[in-house]
């Protein structure tokens, strides 16, 4: 389920406070354009309206990747890599999940309200277990359950993602009912907000973005990188000739210039009429990615030369969370029986 979303008038003093949204993102190396496009355009836009909580989810990383010192530097690098593109720490929260513990308590405490047979058909489960047939762990079956923790441990109705958590989303929706018919009604049911991107494919043109396939355009990464990237994407597979039309609606580069620049009906009509061609749609589209993102790649730079920035946010942002953490623990605690 989604919502629309309305814009709120700034809150007056001593007014009820702003309703609250969260959201996770995997330490899984640097940024990416169907992040970016996908969900942390949302984070930044919404931190302005909204009680904002964003959490790096390394416990979550730990499903897949085992190396200790790549965790932490990724943990360290989408920390830099979020605030670069515009997460302001004086208007939202920024933490990494294993600063605040609590979670994976609140995880164990959901899992006993959550059937197996739910996470067995989690499709990004069924997934993960052809993806690391050898690394199949009990934290991949788990995962959903965690996430929910994450949202409700702060009661967030909102959660701003990408398409590709929609069943996650939905999981998360059930946990709820399931806790709140057992024990009476503690949590809301979390809704994902979608951006006007909510799928962004990779430079195959087929499958989503995504790290894990080697399809990304890494939007921090050198200006060669990206124009590389941007180069190699597939466009329109029956436009062969140079003089054949192109397909607008399923060019995947014609799709991403609807993100940079108020003119992309132009280079849309340039593809149909055959007057450009894909090489120099793409040229246009690394130019203008690079540009766009310029400011954000100097930010992320300096972050990166100094961490001692980055964790002191990081560090902040944890701390400030432990009083609700604590509160949301002790109400559940007494209703479980716990203490
Ligand atoms: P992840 O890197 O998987 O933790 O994803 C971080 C956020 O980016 C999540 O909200 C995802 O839904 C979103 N996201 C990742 N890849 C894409 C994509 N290709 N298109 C749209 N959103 C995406
Ligand atoms: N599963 C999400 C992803 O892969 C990351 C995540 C963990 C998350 N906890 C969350 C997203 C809570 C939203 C809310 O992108």
């Amino acid at each position: 389920m989604t919502v629309e979303l309305a814009p709120l008038p700034a809150p007056a003093a001593g007014a009820a406070p702003r309703p609250r949204i969260f959201s996770g993102i995997q330490p899984s190396g640097i940024v990416h354009l169907g992040n970016d496009l996908g969900a942390i355009r949302n984070y930044v836009m919404l931190q302005y309206e909204y009680e904002a909580i964003y959490c790096i989810v390394d416990y979550h990383a730990l499903t897949s990747t085992h190396d200790p010192e790549l965790v932490r530097t990724r943990t360290r690098e989408m920390a830099a890599g979020l605030l670069a593109l515009g997460l302001d720490p004086e208007r939202c929260t920024l933490f990494v999940q294993s600063h605040r513990p609590e979670h994976t308590e609140l995880m164990w405490l959901l899992a006993t309200v959550t059937p197996v047979s739910w996470l067995e058909r989690t499709p990004t489960y069924k997934e993960k277990k052809q993806y690391q047939p050898d690394d199949i762990n009990h934290g991949l079956l788990t995962y959903p359950v965690l996430q929910a923790a994450d949202i409700v441990i702060y009661k967030a109705g909102l959660v701003p993602v990408g398409k590709d958590q929609a069943a996650h989303l939905e999981l998360s929706r059930e946990i709820v009912r399931a806790f709140n018919n057992r024990y009476g009604d503690t949590f809301p049911e979390p809704e994902a907000v979608y951006t006007e991107a909510p799928v962004v494919l990779g430079t195959d043109g087929v499958k989503k973005m995504s790290k894990s396939l080697g399809n990304t355009i890494d939007i921090l990464g050198e200006p060669d990188t990206i124009r590389k990237q941007v180069m190699s994407m597939v466009t329109d597979t029956k436009r062969i000739l140079r003089t054949d039309p192109g397909r607008p609606e399923v060019c995947n580069v014609c799709q991403l210039h609807r993100f940079f620049g108020d003119d992309y009906e132009d280079v849309w009509d340039g593809e149909r009429t055959a007057r450009t061609g894909c090489v120099d749609t793409k040229k246009l589209l690394a130019d203008r990615i690079i540009r766009h993102y310029a400011p954000a790649r100097e930010r992320y730079a300096e972050l990166m030369a100094n961490p001692g920035e980055v964790d002191g946010v990081l560090e902040a942002g944890a701390d400030g969370l432990a009083p609700m953490a604590a509160a949301t623990m002790a109400e559940v605690h007494a209703k479980m029986g716990l203490r």
